[in-house]
């Protein structure tokens, strides 16, 4: 790790280095019980490198790696930690895996196909947050045709039921006479769904097929899952 990375709070960095609370953390900050290099550092509220060299109790101390996963979602799990309903896609990860990771930007129900997990907050804000705009790709089968003008429509936004803005603009690919792939940079509340309601079409079946420069690996079945490569991590990072 590089120390141009995201700098974060001393206290931050203890609790998550030792398990302590950010309350104990900032009490042994502040009982003077942790270095960063050789400075005995007070301040909880300090700015440190993630790599930084921190000695708690003159024992050094640093961040546990981060974690994240693709999965091939089925079709019949909840994105959700739990549902008093139907099993989550987090009954598929181990235990203690499961505790520790947060789904990056939720499939519905019936919806299959590439699901992120991660622990990191900061990698799963820039996948989710609309100021990102970063793209998330769909296979979708229709019940009906389409109109002629629907790539334009998707193209210039449409106004959704109960909203109060145009969607952003999304590129609408024709496969087949029912068949298309969708292209979002944002990700309102069952948004393909909606957009082809307000085409007045339904839609059958839902599939993600990539986030940002990321595919879904074909070698996942539904149901499978498994860590990225440093290198498809970082694809999402920038
Ligand atoms: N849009 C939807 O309508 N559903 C999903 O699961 C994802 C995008």
């Amino acid at each position: 790790m590089s120390s141009s990375k995201q700098q974060m709070r001393l206290d931050r960095f203890l609790s998550r280095a030792t398990g302590l609370s950010r309350k104990q953390a900032g009490i042994e900050i502040r009982k003077r019980r942790v270095r960063v290099g050789e400075e005995l550092v007070r301040d909880p509220a300090r700015r440190i490198a993630p790599d930084a060299a921190v000695h708690w109790r003159d024992e050094p101390v640093s961040l546990p790696g981060r974690v994240y996963l693709m999965m091939h979602k089925p079709a019949g799990l909840v994105c959700a930690r739990r549902d008093p309903l139907h099993s989550t896609v987090l009954d598929l990860l181990p235990p203690e895996l499961a505790a520790r990771v947060h789904i990056v930007g939720r499939l519905d129900r019936d919806t299959t196909g590439l699901l992120l997990l991660t622990d990191d907050g900061e990698w799963s804000h820039r996948i989710t947050s609309p100021r990102h705009g970063c793209a998330k790709s769909y296979l979708a089968e229709l019940a009906d045709p389409l109109p002629p003008d629907a790539a334009r429509r998707f193209e210039e936004g449409l106004m959704l039921r109960g909203e109060k803005s145009r969607t952003r603009p999304a590129r609408l690919q024709r496969l087949a006479e029912r068949k298309v792939r969708v292209t979002l940079h944002e990700g309102r509340y069952h948004q393909v769904r909606r957009m082809f309601a307000a085409l007045g079409n339904r839609v059958l079946s839902l599939h993600r097929e990539s986030v940002g420069a990321l595919g879904l690996d074909p070698a996942l079945a539904p149901g499978a899952w498994r860590p990225l490569s440093e290198t498809e991590a970082r694809l999402l990072r920038h």
